[in-house]
């Protein structure tokens, strides 16, 4: 996503005109579609997708399910070194109804006292030298307004060792919603 491409979605979320084409999602095709993509632009960093046997389906937007997925993998790329793992796992949440992606690095991490302020609109930590620093600090701003927009949440916790663990939340595609979706699209 270029700036222009940012700027444009970040004004769109302001305005409240972001819409969202929720449909069952299957999940893993997505991450690993996404995966596949920075894995063959970032030849140093090591990707690993953990998903249990049996998973629901999500209940979301496609197109902006993968954005927040890019732009979380574009930080953990961003921010954390060479021959570093990143880590996608995605579970049941404790919450139900729900599903949680979480998304680790090996990188800098974000101090506790900035845990909120990292999703705020041009937030940028500065990351110190020797690190890649461009950016507009939109990314998390857009990524939180995208989850919040498909009734998830999404927050930041210490990465066990060291780096950042980013986690969100998307609603399960559950009995009610399956047939509110057959209805309104009159599959079967
Ligand atoms: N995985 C991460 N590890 C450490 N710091 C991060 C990570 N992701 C984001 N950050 C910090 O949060 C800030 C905001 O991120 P973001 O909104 O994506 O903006 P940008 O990447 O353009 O700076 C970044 O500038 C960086 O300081
Ligand atoms: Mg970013």
């Amino acid at each position: 996503m270029d700036f222009v491409e940012r700027m444009l979605d970040a004004s769109a979320l302001e305005a409240g005109k972001m819409v969202f084409d929720r449909r069952p999602l299957s999940l893993l095709p997505l991450i690993k579609s996404k995966v596949k993509f920075f894995a063959s632009r970032s030849s140093v960093h090591y990707f690993q997708v953990r998903v249990p046997a049996s998973l629901p389906l999500a209940f979301g937007d496609e197109n902006k399910t993968g954005v927040i997925i890019n732009n979380l993998l574009e930080n953990a790329i961003k921010y954390s070194p060479e021959g570093g793992n990143i880590t996608i796992e995605v579970d049941r949440s404790r919450q139900d109804g729900y599903l949680e992606v979480s998304i680790s690095d090996e990188g800098i991490g974000i101090p506790a006292e900035y845990r909120e302020e990292v999703f705020e609109r041009f937030f940028r930590l500065n990351a110190g030298a020797g690190w890649k620093t461009d950016g507009q600090g939109l990314g998390l701003y857009i990524t939180k307004a995208l989850v919040e927009g498909q009734n998830g949440r999404i927050w930041v916790a210490d990465r066990p060792g060291k780096g950042a663990c980013f986690t969100f939340t998307i609603p399960q595609l559950t009995e009610e919603v399956d047939s509110e979706v057959e209805r309104e699209y009159g599959s079967k």
